[in-house]
């Protein structure tokens, strides 16, 4: 696959937002339908399953993992049970939203495979079982932006040349974790040039970092505090991926596979 190179943008999408009870509130949405702007409030619904910040996790010993990872972590952060349950209901909204529309699913690799293999397998079985039906077909793109547990300003994206596709197409992006905004900004800049009819995009984790643009998808696992956390196909230099919980990773396993 030929790679291009895009340099991520310093420049954020403007958003008014204002502190009400404890949450930061953007007052315009920006909107992803392509070419389209609509007001809306987020309500806490939109952020999913808050996590606070003084939530500790759980012990490992309480779970099973691979042993290969027993001195690499700190704690189970989300068991995987409950990210399938979450991913059910995500599956449900979608349905509700976009049922009997065609759409293009753009996994984004390669931390985004889990829960997009995931959450297509739940729309399908909703699909077997309702009166409405969801054709899909499953495109994959690579970004890459991340070197051990920093962002680099650097963001490569992989598999654009087969975006024409999406001309004119319902794209419903799937990416498993967003925290500034910067490289969903970028993505969905780039996926807009080829004209899609619509795009919604589906994160399971929308992490709360301090140079977070406010930006949140359209539909929300996790709201996490900042934390670098591993499994469930996120990784740590391309490790964990083979990891099923969302685990918070440990001093002794950021230095055994820092690069
Ligand atoms: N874990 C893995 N990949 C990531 C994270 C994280 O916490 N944040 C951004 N990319
Ligand atoms: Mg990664």
């Amino acid at each position: 696959m030929a790679g291009v190179v895009i340099s991520s943008t310093t420049d954020e999408h403007a958003r008014r937002v204002r502190f009400i009870r404890g949450f930061w509130i953007n007052e315009l949405k920006e909107s992803n339908m392509a070419g389209r702007e609509q007001e809306c409030k987020q309500t806490d619904a939109d952020k999913g399953i808050v996590i606070p910040d003084d939530w500790p996790g759980y012990p490992l010993d309480l779970f099973s993992f691979p042993e290969h990872y027993s001195e690499d972590l700190e704690c189970v952060y989300i068991p995987h049970g409950v990210i399938m349950d979450r991913t059910e209901r995500l599956a449900r909204n979608i349905m509700d939203d976009l049922g009997d529309h065609d759409i293009v699913v753009l996994c984004v690799l390669k931390g985004g495979y889990q829960f997009c293999a995931d959450l297509v397998d739940c729309i399908k079985v909703l699909c077997r079982n309702s009166n409405k039906t969801l054709p899909m077909r499953v495109d994959f793109i690579r970004l890459k932006s991340y070197l051990n547990d920093q962002s680099t300003q650097v963001l490569h994206i992989e598999g654009a040349e087969n975006l024409s596709a999406l001309s004119g197409k319902n794209v419903l992006i799937v990416e498993a974790i967003v925290d500034t905004g910067k490289t969903m900004k970028t993505l969905l800049d780039h996926v807009e040039a080829f004209r899609p009819k619509m795009i919604k995009v589906a994160g399971l984790l929308v992490k709360q970092v301090p140079s977070g643009t406010g930006y949140l998808p359209d539909y929300v696992g996790f709201e996490i505090p900042n934390r670098f956390v591993v499994g469930y196909a996120l990784d740590y230099n391309e490790y964990f991926r083979d990891l099923n919980h969302i685990c918070v990773i440990s001093d002794r396993g950021k230095q055994k596979y820092k690069i």
